[in-house]
Formats: structure tokens, sequence, C-alpha cells
């Protein structure tokens, strides 16, 4: 039977090695957390990196690895620690990462680490290629993987090859830095269809393709050589039902059976019924927009003096990348500014920010969504944030408010959450001050609609939407052959 192989670096489990035995964690991220369900529900292999390097893993336990990757339907791609630093922590990382989210000054070129990524490409184009049968499709995600197109093509041209890309297309004017972009461009083009959560990523990506190697683009089709290459967007969604249900459990639990983390949070709303909780949840990454946050919410408490003591920040920060310096960089502010703010604001019943550094398990961030009455979101530049998605889905009862960067992809389909510039702190002040007042009905009012759209536009509608144009490009290939 025809299967899809879905590959990119991240499997939906990471594996750990503690005591001589092997865990499985959960990964955390957007593509992890959003192809996990695609994933669950069909006939699909996963291969991935198991986010352990060859010298880690001791010779009896390689077995071991294999068989707890294959309960998760996956299969590994073995990494020395020589390749995960070249191609993970240096072209992905430090060179792809920062120049996609416009932080060109973040960007390396450095010619090693892309011959790196070149040769990891490689090896998950050839662990493909061992897996793939004729009636198979294969869907390739993110930028650690742009050259795997191009590299199952060659060997295989007639087998059908999705592309998305989960992070932004950057404009032109910042792509053509890449000493490697035409590489890059040709790696993709070796899919039938290369699919962007927003137009904006796909209209750059079109606009580069032309500018940079001249090719014919008609619409949203590719004409190179003898075959035609689709490019989509199609905006991914989070599995609804998992959150809203999880979030209707989660209100009928009795006292007992709240986590600790849940009876803390209903500790301190009984101690102040009117005080609000602001929410934040994020990779500890610079594209978030986390300092500067934190900037905006000094001077938020500053301009509306009267909310000291009535509001509470809590910032979740997942753990990411962080053998990258700006990540350590960016971790050191972080832990300055929450530090100073708490010191200079805190009283002897207040602390003003509650920050988390560890990612939390499932049930834990249905407590954090449920519990807080406004989330609030800054990237800088962020591909689509998943986040602002699940924070409407688990508000059973409608009410909560989404303050939301307009540099996420989601703003694009959340129009009826208070979207702000997030270097505009007045912007952002005045905002804070209208989500606190935002009367209940007007609350209601605004989710009812995205909760709508978030339930039509699930991720298994994303995943489907994908593979039918897949199908329907395939077809239009051949026949024009
Ligand atoms: N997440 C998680 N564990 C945590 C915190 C967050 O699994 O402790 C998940 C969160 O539920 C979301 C994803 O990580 O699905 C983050 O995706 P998003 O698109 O917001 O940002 P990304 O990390 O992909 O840049
Ligand atoms: C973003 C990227 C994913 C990546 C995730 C977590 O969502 O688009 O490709 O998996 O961040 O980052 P990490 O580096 O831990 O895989």
């Amino acid at each position: 039977m025809a299967k899809t192989i879905i590959i990119s670096n991240r499997l939906p489990v990471q594996l750990q090695i503690s005591n001589g035995s092997i865990t499985a964690v959960p990964s955390v991220g957007g593509l992890a957390t959003g192809m996990k369900s695609v994933h669950s529900g069909g006939d699909s292999l996963w291969i991935g990196w198991s986010g352990l390097t060859d010298e880690e893993i001791p010779e009896e336990l390689i077995p071991k690895i294999d068989t707890a990757l294959a309960e998760h339907g996956s299969s590994k791609v073995n990494l020395t620690e020589k390749e995960v630093d070249g191609f993970y922590y240096g072209f992905s990382n430090r060179t792809i990462w920062p120049l996609f989210h416009y932080f060109l000054e973040y960007s390396e070129f450095e010619l090693e680490s892309w011959e790196i990524y070149k040769a990891v490409n490689q090896k998950f184009a050839d662990a493909i290629l061992e897996k793939a049968d004729n009636e198979d499709t294969i869907w390739i995600h993110d930028y650690q993987l742009m050259l795997v197109p191009q590299m199952v093509r060659a060997e295989r041209p007639d087998i059908s090859i999705g592309f998305f890309l989960h992070i932004p297309f950057p404009s032109y004017e910042i792509f053509r830095t890449l000493p490697w972009r035409r590489e890059v461009l040709l790696g993709l083009l070796g899919s039938d269809l290369i699919g962007f959560h927003t137009y904006d990523y796909e209209r750059h990506f079109l606009s580069s393709v032309r500018r940079l190697l001249g090719l014919e683009v008609s619409f949203n089709d590719i004409y190179l050589e003898d075959r035609v290459i689709k490019v989509d967007s199609f905006p991914m969604g989070i599995d609804y039902k998992k959150f809203s249900d999880a979030a209707k459990e989660h209100s009928l639990r009795s006292e007992n059976e709240k986590s600790d983390l849940q009876k803390r949070l209903d500790t301190h709303k009984k101690s102040a019924p009117d005080a609000k909780f602001f929410l934040s949840i994020d990779r500890l990454d610079y594209t978030k927009g986390i300092a500067k946050r934190l900037k905006a919410f000094e001077y938020f408490l500053n301009k509306y003096p009267q909310y000291k003591e009535k509001v509470r920040l809590i910032i979740l920060a997942v753990p990411s990348r962080s053998n990258v310096p700006q990540y350590q960089l960016l971790k050191r502010e972080i832990d300055e500014l929450v530090g100073r703010i708490n010191g200079e604001l805190s009283t002897v019943s207040w602390t003003p920010i509650w920050y988390f550094y560890r990612s939390m398990p499932f049930e834990n961030l249905i407590d954090l969504y449920t519990s807080s009455d406004i989330a609030w979101l800054t990237p800088i530049r962020d591909g689509m944030n998943l986040v602002a998605k699940e924070y409407i889905a688990t508000r059973t009862d409608k009410t909560g408010v989404l303050i939301l960067s307009e540099m996420a992809g989601s703003a694009n389909e959340m129009n009826e959450s208070l979207l702000i510039n997030p270097n505009n702190f007045e912007q952002i002040a005045d905002s804070l001050n209208e989500a606190i007042n935002m009367p209940k009905e007007e609350q209601i009012a605004r989710n009812t609609l995205l909760q709508k759209r978030l339930e039509r536009y699930n991720v298994e509608k994303w995943a489907n939407d994908f593979m039918n144009s897949l199908v329907g490009q395939k077809e239009k290939d051949q026949t024009s052959k």
C-alpha cells in the first residue's frame, strides 16, 4: 500500500539516555506538535534525527533506539557530533534561521557549515530513497532540509515530492545576501509542490526564483526544464479538538484531580479575584520578542500604575538551541530583565513576573491557557505561531483576550485579536489596558469567530489541502508531458 513519508530534522519525540536506558520525550515546536496529529492518523513513516549523536549512543543501545522510534512510527537518520554542529547549530540555526527572520546581523556565512549542510541533506535524501516505494508520497519539512527535494528527484524523477517551509521566506532583498542562494532555490525546486504559511512568503519566494534564476513564473506555477512546480500558501492549523476537549475535561476536574500548577494558580486567583493573568509561551528564541515584551511590561506598569499588584505576567520560555551563542546571550538578558523588574516592582504580596525556563507537559499547558485572562504574544517575526491558536481553542466559555504581534503568520487569520506592532510600546500598553477592560460580550463575540475559523481550518484540513494539491499537481504535470 502506498504510504506518505514525512521527513523533518525533528521527529515527534526526542530520545535521551539516562542510566543506560532510553526515554522518549515529546519534541517542542510547531512543526513537531502539528505534524504529530497528522502522523498519528494515517499510514505514514516519519524520518528524522533522534536528537542523539552517534558518539552518544553505546553500541548495545542501537537496536533499542530503533524499537523506541518504531513505536512512534519513526525511523532515524544517524548524525555525528560534527554533523550536528555544522548542519543544525551551524548552517540551519546560525545562517538560515536568522536570515529568514530578518536578523541579518546574526547571520553567519561559513563555507564549512554549508558543506556539512549539503552532506547531511544528502544523508536525509538517502534515508528517503532507501525507504520509498514507487507509489509513495514524500513530504519534506522545513529550512533544515531545503536541498533534499532535488537530491531525491535526481534519483527518482517520478516520485511525488512536496515541501513545506514552516518559517517565513524573506523578501528578495534579504534572501539575495545568501552566498548559496541559487543552490537553495534549486534544491527546493526538486519538489512538485512548495507550500508556505502565508501568501507573502509565497510571493517573496516567487520573486527570488524569477530574479535569481530567471525562470518563467506564471501565477503560482514555475517552469523548470520539462517540469511544472506549484507554489501555494497553506496556513497551518492546530488539532483544535485535542485542545478544546482537553480544556473541557480540565474544567470538570475535582480538586484532587488538579495538577500542582493548577492548584497554585487557583490559590493566587482566590487571594486576588480581580487580578489578571497575562500569559506568554514561546521557545526561548530572539525572534519571539521576549526581551522586548518584558520591557513593554515595565513600560505598561509605569504608564498605568493603577495595575500594580493587579496583574501578573506568566512567562513560559522553553529552552531551545542553547549551543548557539545568540540564544545564550538572550537567556542571560531575559534572566537579568526578569530579576531587575521583579526586584524593582515586587511588593510583599506581589511578584509581577513568574518566569519558567523549561518545557511543560501538555496537561500544564492546558492549565496555563485556561487560567490566563490574556495571552500576550509579541514575536518580532514568526512563520506562524501556533500558541496563539492553541490559547483560543482552550477558551471553552469563549472569554479571554489574545494580543498578537502582526509580524506572526497567524495574525493573517486572527484579525479579531488585538493586533500590535511589537516595537510600539505605546500601542502595546494601550492594548493591555484595552484587554483588561474589554467587556465579556466583546470577548465572546471575538472568540466565537476565531474559534469557528480555527475549528474549520484545523491541522487535518491543512494536511489534506496540501496532499490534495500535491496529487493534483503531479497529475497535471504528467498529463502535460
Ligand atoms: N509547546 C510544547 N511544550 C512547551 C511549550 C510549548 O510542546 O513546554 C508547544 C506549543 O504547544 C506549540 C509549540 O510548542 O504547539 C510552539 O509552536 P509555535 O508555532 O508557537 O512556535 P515555534 O516553537 O514552532 O517557533
Ligand atoms: C520551529 C521550526 C522547526 C523546529 C522548531 C523547534 O518551529 O520551524 O523546524 O523543529 O522550531 O526548534 P528545534 O531547533 O528544537 O527543532
